[in-house]
């Protein structure tokens, strides 16, 4: 069970303040929160769960966690945004979460795009943002914060991380409320038009600027030196044949 007075204690900002809402076990928050959404839940409204099971990931792929190890939460988001920016929210979750870690003490903090968060090069937290253009979107999070990596699936043991093998103390109230806030600020910029802040932030984050990589979009794997983020945070790779803007995949 989470505290959920000590996150609503904690939060700071304007327009993202809850409600918070608690399950024990749901399928996936996401599902919950798209569900909530469509039937009229407001902006701000966070479904957390202890634990999912059928927990969603990008890619048709699953997301894993075992019983009250992680901190899995959906949050609503209603931006009176132009439909062609909605997708200015997957880096904005991105800082977020990012910068959670950050307060709750973690150091070398960076996103691998287009969204995993990294602590010292292994994924802690993944993030699912899922719309209902123009209406909502949805911003579902899963950080790995107890145990250790071993605890997860096999397969995620070299490349994984816990917020607990990384800091002291590591406390889902006060990650999620840090999230909260950070969220607050830089939404409240979006919505004002500071996407050019938002942008630059981004890029400082960005892990893979300079590195020789793959990148799986579509069908196609295309590697190639990432130069820089796009004007819409899309990555731009130099290739033998030339410069090239992806805006939808995955770094592998
Ligand atoms: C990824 O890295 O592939 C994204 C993982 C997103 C997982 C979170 S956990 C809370 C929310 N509910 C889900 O079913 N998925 C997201």
């Amino acid at each position: 069970m989470l505290d959920l007075q000590a996150v609503e204690a904690q939060l700071t900002g304007s327009r993202l303040r809850g409600p918070l809402l608690y399950r024990a076990q749901t399928t996936s928050t996401n599902d919950d929160a798209m569900a909530l959404a469509a039937s009229g839940a407001g902006e701000g409204t966070v479904l957390i769960a202890g634990h999912q099971t059928a927990g969603r990931g990008r890619r048709q792929r699953v997301w894993l966690s075992n019983p009250d190890h992680s901190l899995l939460f959906s949050i609503i988001l209603r931006p009176a945004l132009p439909a062609a920016e909605f997708p200015r929210l997957v880096p904005l979750i991105g800082i977020a979460a990012a910068e959670a870690c950050a307060a709750a003490g973690a150091s070398e903090v960076r996103l691998k795009w287009p969204n995993d968060v990294l602590i010292s090069g292994r994924k802690v937290a993944g993030i699912l943002v899922e719309t209902r253009v123009p209406e909502f979107a949805v911003a579902g999070i899963g950080f790995n914060v107890l145990g250790s990596a071993c605890d997860l699936p096999v397969e995620l043991h070299a490349t994984a991380t816990t917020l607990a093998e990384q800091v002291a103390r590591p406390d889902r109230e006060q990650l999620l409320a840090a999230f909260l806030n950070a969220l607050d600020t830089w939404y409240c910029q979006l919505l004002a038009g500071q996407w050019p802040q938002i942008l630059t932030r981004r890029r400082e984050l960005e892990m893979t600027l300079g590195q020789t990589r793959t990148i799986q979009t579509g069908d196609t794997a295309i590697t190639g030196r990432i130069t820089d983020l796009s004007p819409e945070a899309g990555l731009v790779i130099e290739t033998p044949t030339g410069q090239r803007t992806i805006e939808v995949g995955e770094v592998l």
